[in-house]
């Protein structure tokens, strides 16, 4: 069985074609085209220019794709698109052309929930005999726009016991670096910069550690309220060309970077005086926001006795944070399984796999179901 899924829920048009048969699933295209340039003077992402650029990117990348994987879209079983959550106007483009594809070629069509998406993709790569065994786990999603825990029983059986009240993990990591004059995406210029540096330097707050939710704009707050003490006052012009260098249009293919949205990490000048002040404040910050994730995901592990912890979505590509969430699990006997990092941020391959294994299990969606902006993955 091929599955063709597209990925258009936000900035970024993605892609994948998946094929599975018994002996397992081999991955034979998967095209992301980052937008992060586009939006970049506007500091935010503009629904409008989203919608459009998806318009242009999602045809060229459906070529690309058949081609990558010598295969014709008539050759294909069904199409799958992310049908939530996201912008509306996004969530449309990729749906309708995979409703569209569908109907015209008289194929399935799958509806998928994002989150789903990022959730099952610790397990993309790991089945037996063409049997993908979703294990039991507590799961922590931790991306730009969301970050929750939840408890997987099953596929399509899931649990949310956890999720932020105000920023998303990486919504923090971006807020802090722009403040701090880095580049966007914030989080993988915040990890650079925070080699080396101090972790202890300065004492963030680590919020709600009693509750399975999560809070992080008290560790924004503190970051914007400690800077003036510090005599760190990046200029706006500066956080913008930051972010500007940062942001290239990237294109990927097959899980490669053509076009690299990190070329190493340079300073901001409010830091040229005092690199190690950057890293230790990189650090601190950083620290705060894993100690977060990892007590909170290791205690809903325990609460629910579950040994395995699965860590998803763009914030997980953090090799400090995994090697922390894996040191700390395995002192307490539980696994953590984690996306590889090219599936970490948003593409197409999640969204197949999902599909694929939502067809299996016998599942299919309506052409005439709707996109749902605010698709929720579990009550
Ligand atoms: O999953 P994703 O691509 O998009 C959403 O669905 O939101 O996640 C993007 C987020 C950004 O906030 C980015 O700063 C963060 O993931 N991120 C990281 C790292 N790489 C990406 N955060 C911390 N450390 C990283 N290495
Ligand atoms: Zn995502």
């Amino acid at each position: 069985m091929t599955v063709l899924a597209l990925e258009t829920s936000c900035d970024e048009t993605a892609v994948a074609i998946l094929r599975g048969d018994r002996s397992g699933h081999e991955l034979l295209a998967s095209e992301v085209a980052s937008q992060i340039a586009a939006h970049e003077k506007y500091g935010g992402i503009v629904p409008e220019i989203a919608s459009r650029n998806h318009l242009i990117y999602a045809p060229r990348l459906l070529d690309r794709a058949a081609s990558a994987a010598k295969t014709r879209l008539s050759e294909i079983d069904a199409f799958a698109a992310t049908s939530g959550p996201g912008l509306a106007s996004s969530l449309m483009i990729g749906a309708s052309i995979a409703k569209g594809l569908a109907i015209g070629f008289g194929k399935r069509y799958l509806g998928i929930n994002h989150l789903e998406g990022h959730l099952l993709s610790p397990f993309f790569g790991g089945e037996k005999d063409g049997d993908c065994d979703i294990k039991p786990n507590v799961s922590l999603i931790v991306s730009g726009g969301h970050t929750m825990l939840v408890v997987v029983r099953s596929l399509t059986n899931y649990q949310l016991i956890g999720h932020t009240v105000d920023d998303a993990a990486g919504e923090a990591f971006d807020k802090v670096a722009k403040m701090i004059g880095l580049g966007y995406p914030g989080g993988p210029e915040i990890e650079e910069h925070a080699r080396g540096g101090d972790p202890k330097r300065f004492d963030f707050p680590r919020s709600m550690l009693g509750s399975e939710n999560f809070s992080f704009s008290g560790l924004k707050t503190a970051v914007r309220y400690l800077l003036p003490k510090l005599n760190v006052i990046p200029s706006e012009v500066e956080a913008a060309t930051q972010r500007t260098k940062s942001a290239r249009p990237g294109f990927q293919s097959g899980g490669v970077t053509t076009d690299e949205f990190q070329q190493g990490a340079s300073t901001p000048l409010c830091f040229a005086q005092d690199e190690k002040l950057l890293a230790d404040l990189c650090a601190s910050f950083q620290q705060a926001i894993i100690d977060v994730l990892v007590t909170k995901t290791i205690a809903a592990a325990q609460k629910y006795h579950l040994d395995l912890v699965t860590i998803s979505g763009g914030v997980s590509c953090n090799r400090e944070l995994r090697h922390q969430m894996r040191n700390a699990s395995s002192r307490k006997g539980i696994e953590v399984k984690g996306a590889e990092p090219w599936l970490c941020t948003d593409n197409a391959a999640m969204i197949a796999f999902a599909a694929l294994l939502r067809l299996r299990a016998g599942f299919e969606s309506q052409v005439t179901e709707e996109i749902d902006p605010n698709f929720a993955l579990a009550l």
